[in-house]
């Protein structure tokens, strides 16, 4: 209840919740690891994992987004076939399942009566479930078969920020445990990436006035940003342009590089802000051609790239870490721009107009 937690020296939720994202990262890190640094996950979601042809991931908002990246997770760590739905399509407009589908839900509040709609439905027809949730106890964790806890603490802010980095950070232990229960080789220590990239969240909170900058220079009489990425970058570009809509309510998109000639590059023009990302090495010279389409078109860019394939003319340099782990960290700077662009326009940043922060109706 937001009356019990404090907001502290935070002027709002958001900036105090933004903060605590490496803590949070730290503590799902301790809570999955024993003694020795292996992995601890329940044993019947081990199973189901692995007796799974193909996962299903449910869910709404942000947490959607946090799906989107659980795919690419689950799939390029685990070899599993993974679909990534948004429940309230997936209600009414059901695809044909495979034969031994695993259900996965990801709620932060673990209310939403969207995904728990398609989790009733699903429970009829006997397949296995499991709830990633912030609350235990919660609707979608009673009523599923298993529940994996996020660990971010009460999340007051309608805006998710910590929910969601939470979320990827369970994902990918759960991809990891899967591979290592199907006996694929891993090249790397997950509980050490998940400490590297919590090391590279506290360097972008501490660079807050670098973002606050970029908004005055990009944003701050504009009424249309565009945010472009591809693949792992494409969906944190996704979460950027929600988290700018949700609480500035400027026009905010986020699109594959790829596809912006075939359609939206016909709404660049001169000083149309874009927001571009790049932490993936295959798709650099990609990104950085798509870049070029739009500044050549009067586009006002502001690039955001990984270190090692920086620029020197770029706005804002991530610092180095594993490439199936970056949203993890390229969502702060677009987390923050969101905030201060709230803050400029003098919006309630916590409580944003029309929105709610768990939706229980459907
Ligand atoms: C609401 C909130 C969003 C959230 C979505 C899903 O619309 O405003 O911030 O992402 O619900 O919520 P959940 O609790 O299921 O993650």
């Amino acid at each position: 209840d937001a009356s019990d937690i404090e907001k502290g020296i935070y002027p709002h939720y958001m900036l105090k919740e933004i903060d605590e994202q490496p803590f949070v990262i730290r503590k799902i890190v301790s809570k999955y690891q024993d003694g020795n640094g292996d992995l601890i996950i329940d044993p019947n979601i081990r199973n189901s994992m692995k007796e799974a042809d193909r996962i299903y991931l449910i869910a709404c908002g942000t947490s959607y987004h946090a799906g989107l990246v659980g795919k690419q997770l689950i799939e390029k760590i685990a070899e599993i076939p993974v679909e990534t739905h948004i429940a309230s399509e997936f209600l009414y407009n059901r695809p044909i399942l495979s034969k031994n589908p695993l259900f996965i839900f990801i709620s932060q509040s673990g209310e939403t009566a969207d995904s728990r709609g398609v989790l009733v439905a699903i429970k009829q027809l006997g397949y296995p479930t499991l709830t990633i949730t912030n609350v235990p106890g919660s609707t979608l964790s009673r009523e599923a078969n298993f529940t994996l806890l996020t660990h971010a603490g009460p999340e007051i802010a309608v805006a998710s920020t910590k929910a969601y980095t939470a979320q990827i950070a369970v994902l990918a232990i759960l991809a990891f445990d899967s591979a290592h229960a199907k006996g694929i080789k891993q090249e790397i220590n997950p509980f050490h990436e998940l400490s590297i990239a919590a090391n590279a969240m506290d360097i972008m909170i501490n660079k807050k006035e670098m973002m606050e900058e970029n908004v005055w220079k990009y944003l701050n009489a504009s009424r249309t940003c565009f945010f472009i990425g591809r693949s792992m970058d494409y969906y944190a570009c996704l979460e950027g342009a929600l988290k700018l809509k949700e609480i500035s309510y400027i026009q905010a998109e986020g699109f594959a590089g790829g596809e912006l000639k075939h359609g939206t590059i016909a709404l660049i023009e001169e000083g149309t802000p874009v927001i571009a990302l790049l932490t993936q090495s295959h798709i650099r010279g990609n990104i950085r051609s798509n870049v070029q389409e739009v500044l050549a078109r009067g586009a006002h860019v502001c690039m955001i790239s990984m270190e090692g394939m920086e620029e020197k003319h770029d706005q804002i340099v991530l610092p180095a870490i594993h490439e199936h782990l970056t949203p993890l960290v390229s969502v702060i700077p677009l987390q923050l721009i969101a905030y201060y662009a709230a803050v400029y326009r003098g919006c309630d940043v916590d409580k944003p107009r029309n929105l709610a922060k768990s939706v229980t109706v459907e």
